[in-house]
């Protein structure tokens, strides 16, 4: 299990144990945070599971994949740091990992 921490628009945080081989979306999802719709149930096209890492996690997390950095060009995503966390597979790498989440995924 990994820790990650989401830091809602008002400033908030929610602290998981996220599960290593289930997305980031998955996780957070199962941990009821608000703020990740998934709309598309993790295919990424809906565009409404995304997350913004902060510091370190920018780097860490690698470089968007062609689908992820397809559909974010799309939506026009004026912040190059975005992620759709249905693309981000939790592993015990990404433990200590902390996204702050949009002020809306619309
Ligand atoms: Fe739809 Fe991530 S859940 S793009």
């Amino acid at each position: 299990m990994s820790q990650v921490t989401f830091i809602a628009f008002d400033g908030s945080k929610m602290l998981i144990y996220a599960a290593a081989g289930l997305s980031l979306m998955e996780n957070a999802v199962a941990n009821g945070i608000d703020g990740i719709e998934a709309q598309c149930g993790g295919n990424a096209y809906c565009g409404t599971c995304r997350v913004i890492p902060v510091g370190e996690w920018a780097v860490r997390l690698g470089t968007r994949g062609d689908v992820e950095e397809g559909l974010l060009s799309s939506l026009d995503e004026g912040n190059a740091l975005v992620r759709l966390s249905c693309q981000i597979t939790v592993s015990e790498a990404l433990d200590g990992l902390v996204v702050r989440l949009p002020e809306s995924q619309s």
